[in-house]
């Protein structure tokens, strides 16, 4: 056992699994990094955080995790530079956002320093699994998730938070196209929509898989009411280009608030793109597609970072996205990526040292 700064204990794997990993063909979130970080929370208090071998870890059949699916996440990444130097982007926001989901799923809140010290003694431990190669970094996924027992429908009394990571490869390979669907909806008004909960992501599979039974990639969601609006895209939110103006849905209590996509509004502005962040129609963007000032859609996300959407379908006719050079999703990808990597100066403050 060693003891960090923050007198957290340290238990080192015996052995690595990193000379397993090809790292030059990542997917994206199957293979660990030899530790993990993990945290209880028990008699009213977060216990102090502790790095140990990767593993799995046991539960009572009767946790809450597993019948009210009371769990939260974040997602995340760690960059290497061409100096060998660590980065993380924006890590203070996760961690807010990861304490506004523990609000709404009634999971009491965890202390800023075990998330972010925590963090960032987990990624010196396993630095050598952040990958070099270009478009690959270190997937980071903290999560909190309810390991207290009992069949009771209410909080258990017992949270386990735990820091993985995966070194990742991209999210998607080839071409997006989307359904914009309108029987089911991922959120609704005074529901969860905004928090990284799990359940939101598994009320998505079924509906995702009939989009994919039809040539689909993704479901483009709108909003529960009227599904006039489009809201997100699959698990990231969604730009679209009509002219030269680029715009995305409002956050609110059904939309994430996105770091990517509050990173992209900003390094937009910054390169002189007019951005609206305003309702958007699904009859506005058939309307824009049919008369060709459709330039683009995207779909923002820290793990696909920029998705660009080639076709997107909406009541058995498809419509493709024209071939643009050098588009906005091309430009912005590139900024935010060129920040995340350090291969540019970081005029908005957004990179974190790990050193
Ligand atoms: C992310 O973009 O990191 C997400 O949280 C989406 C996830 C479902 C892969």
């Amino acid at each position: 056992m060693e003891t960090s700064t923050m007198k957290m204990k340290i238990e080192k794997a015996k052995t690595s699994k990193i000379h397993e990993v090809d790292f030059d063909n990542l997917a994206f979130g199957t293979v660990f990094t030899d530790h993990m970080l993990i945290c209880k929370f028990k008699n009213g208090a977060w216990e102090q955080p502790e790095i140990v071998p990767y593993q799995p870890i046991t539960l009572d059949p009767s946790a809450k995790i597993f019948h009210y699916g009371q769990s939260i996440f974040e997602g995340m990444k760690g960059y290497k530079d061409a100096n060998d130097d660590i980065w993380l982007f924006r890590p203070m926001d996760n961690c807010k956002r990861l304490n506004i989901s523990a609000k709404r799923m009634a999971i009491p809140e965890l202390p800023e320093a075990y998330f972010i010290d925590g963090l960032k003694e987990l990624i010196r431990l396993d630095k050598d699994w952040i990958p070099k190669k270009q478009g690959s970094s270190l997937y980071i996924r903290p999560f909190i998730f309810a390991s207290g027992n009992g069949f009771h429908a209410s909080p258990a009394d017992e949270y386990t938070f735990v820091i993985a990571c995966a070194p990742s490869g991209a999210y998607f390979s080839g071409k997006v196209k989307v359904l914009i669907e309108e029987n089911y909806s991922r959120s609704a008004n005074g529901g969860v929509g905004y928090a990284k909960a799990g359940g939101n992501y598994a009320g998505q599979f079924y509906p995702t898989q009939l989009a994919i039974d039809k040539g689909y990639n993704q479901v483009i969601w709108t909003d529960d009411n009227t599904h006039e609006y489009i809201e997100e895209a699959g698990s990231m939110n969604i730009f679209v280009r009509i002219n030269d103006t680029l715009i995305t849905a409002p956050t609110s209590d059904r939309i994430l608030d996105g770091i990517t996509r509050k990173s992209i509004l900003e390094i937009a502005k910054d390169e002189g793109i007019h951005t609206e962040v305003r309702k958007i129609t699904v009859t506005e963007v058939v309307e824009a597609a049919k008369s060709g000032t459709l330039k683009e859609m995207f779909g923002a996300g820290t793990a696909a970072v920029i998705s660009p959407i080639v076709t997107f379908g909406y009541r058995n006719e498809d419509y493709d996205l024209p071939e643009i050079q050098d588009g906005y999703a091309t430009r912005l990808k590139k900024r935010i990526t060129d920040i995340q990597y350090n291969r540019s100066e970081d005029k908005f403050g957004w990179r974190l040292k790990v050193s």
